[in-house]
């Protein structure tokens, strides 16, 4: 049984599909772990409601070096499912190729420092953009710039706005996201 580690900021609406996806056996002979958020948020109560085990390491200063502390050594995938806070090079290298991310763009466009949330979806409309989309990425020590792992576009069209664009991305993702999880998993 591989062990899965899930890192939050917020809602967790990632979180939840992929729990629901180990469950229906979509993510084969794995389960979530654990559950870290780095804020109060909705994502904790989420793993509450499905009895996985959850902490929170409060954002700040030594936040990768008290994260490195609470994650299990047989952690087999740490899975950041909108996760917020920046981790340190460390952290990214001592867990080379067992971390990966999932970004609400298609990087390696709309990626980096600010690049998260509603601010990629005002970005990609402020450009004018033709397609938008979702990645899933492995996570380095360079910000969203890691080998990526599946990507799927979609068409934006006159009438997106950055909303309509949060709410096809996150289709996008829940599409996805299991995916490549399997995918890592088995070093497809
Ligand atoms: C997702 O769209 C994810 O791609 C994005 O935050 C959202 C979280 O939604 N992540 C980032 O912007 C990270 N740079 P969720 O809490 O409902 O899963």
């Amino acid at each position: 049984m591989k062990n899965i580690v899930v890192l939050v900021s917020g809602s967790g609406t990632n979180l939840q599909r992929i729990i629901d996806t180990i469950e229906a056996g979509e993510i084969e002979n794995a389960k979530v772990s654990l559950v870290v958020a780095d804020r109060k948020c909705y994502g904790l109560e989420r793993a509450k409601n499905h009895a996985i085990d959850h902490i929170l390491v409060p954002r700040g200063k030594n936040f990768s070096s008290e994260l490195a502390k609470v994650i299990p050594a047989d952690t087999d995938l740490i899975v950041l499912a909108g996760f917020l806070s920046i981790l340190k090079p460390e952290f990214c290298e001592n867990w080379n190729g067992k971390i990966i991310n999932i970004h609400p763009a298609l990087l390696p466009k709309f990626g980096g420092k600010g690049m998260w949330g509603m601010n990629v979806h005002n970005a990609v409309i402020e450009a004018g953009e033709k397609e938008s989309g979702a990645t899933v990425h492995f996570v380095t020590s360079g910000i969203d710039e890691g080998e990526a792992i599946l990507q799927k576009s979609f068409e934006v069209t006159a009438e997106d706005t950055p909303e309509t664009l949060a709410q096809k991305v996150h289709q996008v993702e829940y599409e996805i996201f299991p995916l490549a999880i399997n995918k890592v998993l088995q070093n497809k």
